[in-house]
């Protein structure tokens, strides 16, 4: 049976905004909250809330299709046939409880692994940005244009210092070279805007040693039909059931990067 993508993007559309009133409305509350694997890995109890929002009214409305959550209250998700949801109920939770603000819902939809709508909402911008595979990308009712090449001198990296400093995931010397070339870095904490950011062309390159699917879902849809290049950071597809790294970059800089910096490493 096909799938009515139309009626799906709808749905989406119309759930992801009243989730995000209901994260606005928790601004003023207690938050209660607890780390995972380590202290700076957090969770809320309105991570849980909205992530059960969301998984209440797929089961009703679409009672075949699987849910990959980020809080666990999904399906046990180890292959992509059919249609999955990949869901991160707060990408950014570390800034929903500190700031308030640069945090986001993501959403991606995939059928037999192929990402068919991403969507990443800045609820407090009130800024949705969404893909449907082939029909274009939007920033809430305006077209995003295709990405345009930039070479490295012009371009905004995003990358967090962590990756320059000492760390177990890369030899700091492979990236710092890029951030001396580069026109500026920027880092904002959650990876599915930043990943919206590239799409919107309010940066270039987005570079991060490892992010779990939930991170990236959303993100990879709206970026690859605006032209975007999303890959590892060795330029290998994505694995999209297990964390990764993730390299996104507009087109041409993604190979300049890799070839300057990653591949002579
Ligand atoms: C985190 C954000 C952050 C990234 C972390 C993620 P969370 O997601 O995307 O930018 O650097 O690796 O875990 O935990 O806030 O949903
Ligand atoms: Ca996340
Ligand atoms: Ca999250």
């Amino acid at each position: 049976m096909s799938v009515n993508w139309e009626q799906i993007d709808e749905c989406v559309q119309q759930w992801i905004i009243e989730a995000g009133a209901r994260i606005k409305e928790t601004f003023d509350q207690t938050l209660t909250i607890e780390t995972k694997s380590s202290r700076s890995d957090l969770v809320t109890n309105v991570d849980k809330e909205i992530e059960q929002f969301f998984i209440e009214r797929i089961r009703k409305k679409f009672p075949t299709h699987r849910v990959l959550g980020e809080e666990g209250f999904g399906d046990d998700v180890s292959a992509l046939e059919g249609v999955v949801w990949v869901i991160d109920p707060i990408d950014g939770t570390m800034n929903f409880i500190h700031q308030k603000r640069n945090f986001a819902i993501s959403i991606g939809v995939f059928e037999n692994a192929v990402g068919m709508l991403g969507y990443v909402y800045d609820v407090v911008n009130d800024e949705l940005y969404y893909a449907r595979k082939g029909k274009g990308a939007f920033l809430n009712d305006r077209p995003l244009p295709r990405l345009q090449p930039v070479s490295i001198p012009e371009a905004i990296v995003c990358l967090n210092a962590a990756w320059v400093i000492e760390n177990k995931r890369i030899d700091p010397s492979v990236l710092t070279p890029l951030v001396k070339e580069a026109r500026g870095t920027r880092s904002y904490g959650s990876a599915a805007l930043e990943m919206a950011y590239i799409a919107a062309g309010r940066l270039d390159a987005y570079i991060t040693m490892r992010l779990s699917p939930w991170d990236f879902a959303g993100g990879l849809v709206i970026v690859e039909e605006v032209g975007g290049v999303v890959t590892d950071i060795y330029g290998e597809p994505l694995q999209l059931l297990r964390p990764s790294s993730v390299f996104v970059s507009k087109p041409g800089l993604h190979e300049e990067i890799l070839n300057r910096y990653i591949r002579k490493s």
